[in-house]
Order: structure tokens, then sequence, then C-alpha cells
């Protein structure tokens, strides 16, 4: 297959970027995405030019690194998979992919296509754990009886590898979904209760400080979202918060 390729190149967060036209010859279908990155920097980098870069780890739908924005979407034209498990031959010879870094605010771009989403480690650092006694007493989880339905909807929150998806696709670049994801997970089971006031109230407080925008129910992010996290998990979230509110 023969592409051009329109990439976002930018020196540094405080550089303007632009878009920069690149052809490419010889992808083939069953290459993924990144690989077909990798060969067009083996190219740039043997023609002397500065490789793009772009975020990636696991290369398996597991990291959440991989943040890429594909002809306008979040992860590309499929759904329910990270841009590492895009394959080529979703693409046809002659088509032109414009990639772009995911645009928000709270993600500023360290360089082309690599945002900085340290903001969503902070978010987590805000509440996102459970204080377990690890001084010999410990109890086993299995001990504490867990309705089916609440471990499965814990178990489906805690999918949430924290992409960035649901920020890129907001039009508002809210990060509700990754929060009430990360609010769920633990709100949903026993062991989470004894810290819930203060973690949805920390939580929130710390995704507003970090400059992500209002929620206001579009539903961009459920469809965008690699892992499918419902929105049912930002009604969840809303609800603890308002309790916690009137308990604080
Ligand atoms: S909610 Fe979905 S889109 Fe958002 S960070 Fe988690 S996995 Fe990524
Ligand atoms: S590189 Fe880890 S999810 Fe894509």
């Amino acid at each position: 297959m023969k592409l051009t390729l329109k990439i976002w190149r930018q020196k540094d967060a405080n550089s303007k970027g632009s878009m920069q036209t690149y052809p490419i010859d010889g992808v083939d279908g069953d290459m993924s995405f990144l690989e077909m990155l990798d060969v067009l920097n083996d190219g740039l980098i043997n023609q002397g030019e500065d490789p793009v870069v772009f975020d990636h780890d696991c290369r398996e739908g597991i990291c959440g690194a991989c943040s890429l924005m594909i002809n306008g979407e979040p992860h590309g034209p499929d759904r329910l998979i990270t841009t590492c498990q895009l394959h080529m031959r979703r693409f046809n010879d002659g088509d032109t992919i414009v990639i772009e870094p995911f645009r928000a605010k709270a993600f500023p771009v360290i360089k082309d296509l690599m945002v900085d989403r340290s903001s969503f480690e902070r978010i987590q650092h805000a509440g996102g754990y459970i204080s377990v006694n690890t001084s010999g007493n410990t109890i086993d989880a299995n001990a504490i009886p867990i309705e089916k339905e609440d471990a499965d909807a814990s178990f489906n929150a805690a999918a949430c590898i924290g992409c960035g998806a649901c920020v890129a696709a907001c039009k508002n670049a809210s990060a509700m979904l990754f929060t009430s994801a990360k609010v769920s997970q633990f709100a949903l089971l026993p062991q989470g209760k004894v810290e819930a006031t203060r973690r949805v109230l920390n939580m929130v407080e710390q995704m507003d400080k970090e400059g992500f925008g209002n929620c206001t129910n579009t539903g961009a992010c459920e469809v965008e979202c690699p892992k499918g996290i419902s929105l049912e998990n930002i009604a969840r979230m809303n609800r603890e918060y308002l309790s916690a509110s009137l308990k604080g």
C-alpha cells in the first residue's frame, strides 16, 4: 500500500506545531498502526531526519500509552481497541491519514504526537486507592462476600487503562469517564467504603484543578473508549459526590 501521512510535528511544549506530509510506500495490511510508524521513522532516520515521537509501551492494548488521534478519532476508526491494536488493513491503498496528538489543555504536548498525561496520575494519587492492613492480619479478600453484580461492575470499571481517549473525544475535554471509572471500581466494593467520602471529593477536586472541562452528557467518551467503560460510571460518581458533599 502507498499512503500519504499528515502528521503533527511540534518540537516541544513551547513551540508552535504544524502538520507535515510524508509519503510512505510498502505498507502491509498485517502491520499494526505503530509498526507502520516504525517503518516511517526508519526511513526518516536513514535520511538523517528527526523521527516522529509517539508514545507506546505494551503494544497489546494494556498500558494505554499509544494515544493517537487518527483521522479525527482517538485510537482510529475501529471500536474497542487501542491504536497499537489497529491494523493497516483497515486502510486502502492511496489513502491519506491524518495523525495528531490527543488535544486537551490538561494534556500538554511533549513532542510531536506524545502528550503529558500525568494529570491522570495526580487524580489517581488524590484518592484512587484503598488502605489495607498489611501487618500480618490481612483478611483474605475471598472472606468478604460480594454480590456478583457489584463484582462484575467493579471489574468492568477497573478495565480503564488511563489512555485519555475519553478526554480527546470530548468537546469539553472532560475527564469524567476516567475519574468515574477510578471512583466506581472502589465504590462498588466493601473494601472501598472506608475512604469513599474523601476519595470522590478529592479526586473530583483534583480533576477540576488540572483544567479538564465539564461533562455535558454527549456520550462521545463512551463511544471512543477502547475498554467499553460505560456512562453509568459517571452517574454513579455524581451520586457518590452528592452523598459525600452532604456528609462533608
Ligand atoms: S475511560 Fe476509557 S477512554 Fe477514558 S482513560 Fe479509561 S480506558 Fe481510556
Ligand atoms: S501501547 Fe500499550 S495500549 Fe497501546
